[in-house]
């Protein structure tokens, strides 16, 4: 019954709104009926699923991604929808107002989006103040609350450790843990600050920020594996305490490519490519936990990520694509095996 809502009303009307209007429609509704959004998609994951990550035990190995609730205006809800853990964030330092639109783009015949945001961000002090408000009102969700750190577009690379250090400073006791976020495609010069000499410094700045939290490095799927290799021996070198793959992809593995604009690819054809680096990563990772996202928009591929390694999963596009009943399937499937 609910899918049904899902499929025959909800998501034929939010798509027939530009992408990005649909997703401040959502985060809106999010933000404001928390309970009720809660009540309509069935809730929190059953008992029996719990894992252990990072020193916090997660209800459900089912995340939500980085990107969808970028400035924590609706953390409240995430919780209610049964997600496990979520990332807010991207958070720059200072506010930025991101790509001019359009920058998301659905391609539905793939089950996949393509986005250029280039980190729109209400800037730390901002997000910062809206957890603090949270804390104080005592709504602060029961699920860990990971910050996504990013630098600001005028910020240049020599000077980008600061960036995520000043990040790391102000959101840094507020959240479980921080993810560094060197893997957008968007920013011009990012992702070459998953090289080695950058990577360090980045990962080391952000440690000694951080508030004694746990430091995650999310990686790209685009990375050649001996590239992979290196960053996760530089990550593992700095102390960070676990691996995110992947971030979106700037190939088209798609039966059409030019149906895809200029922006990260995520969604179903993400997912042989991220599996595959995810494999690469988890091998390199030792004992550091790995966390799978990229193209789950279905239980078996879920289950598939848990059975490779990862100690969860996260999901975007999926969401998109599914709704919250996604995260019901995975979690009976995860119930259903017996084991999450
Ligand atoms: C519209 C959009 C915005 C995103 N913004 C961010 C972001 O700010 N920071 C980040 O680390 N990842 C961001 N992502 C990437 C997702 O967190 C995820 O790594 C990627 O989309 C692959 O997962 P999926 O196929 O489940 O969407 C974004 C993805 C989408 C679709």
């Amino acid at each position: 019954m609910r899918d049904l809502l899902w499929r025959a009303l909800l998501r034929p009307l939010l798509f027939r709104l530009d992408p990005e209007d649909a997703h401040h429609l959502v985060l809106g509704a999010a933000a404001r009926w928390p309970r009720l959004l809660g009540r309509l998609a069935g809730g929190r994951p059953p008992a029996g699923l719990g894992v252990s990550l990072l020193g916090r035990t997660l209800p459900s190995p089912v995340g939500l991604a980085a990107g969808l609730d970028k400035d924590a205006v609706a953390l409240p809800c995430w919780e209610r929808l049964g997600f496990g853990f979520v990332e807010v964030g991207t958070v720059t330092p200072r506010p930025q107002p991101g790509n001019p639109r359009p920058r998301i783009h659905r391609i539905p015949a793939e089950r996949a989006l393509v986005n250029r945001m280039g980190f729109p961000s209400a800037g730390a002090d901002d997000v910062a103040r809206r957890l603090e408000a949270l804390r104080a009102r005592g709504r602060w969700p029961s699920i860990p609350v990971a910050v996504n750190l990013g630098k600001n577009k005028d910020t240049s690379a020599e000077a980008a450790h600061e960036d995520y250090a000043a990040v790391a400073a102000r959101l840094g006791p507020l959240a479980d843990w921080l993810v560094v976020n060197v893997s957008s495609p968007n920013t011009p010069g990012l992702r070459a600050l998953q090289a080695a000499g950058p990577l360090r410094r980045i990962l080391e700045a952000t440690r000694a920020a951080a508030a004694g939290r746990p430091v995650l490095l999310k990686l790209a799927p685009d990375l050649e594996d001996e590239a992979l290799d290196e960053a996760v021996a530089i990550a593992r070198g700095a102390g960070a305490a676990g691996i995110i793959a992947t971030n979106t992809t700037l190939t088209r593995p798609l039966a059409d490519p030019a149906a895809a604009p200029e922006g990260g690819l995520s969604g179903a054809p993400l997912f042989p490519l991220a599996r595959a680096k995810l494999a690469r990563a988890l091998a390199a990772a030792g004992d550091l936990p790995v966390i799978g996202v990229g193209g789950v928009d279905r239980p078996e591929r879920a289950l598939d990520l848990l059975e490779l390694g990862c100690a969860a999963v996260q999901l975007y596009t999926g969401f998109v694509y599914e709704g919250p009943g996604l995260v019901r399937r995975i979690h009976r499937a995860l119930a259903a095996r017996g084991r999450p």
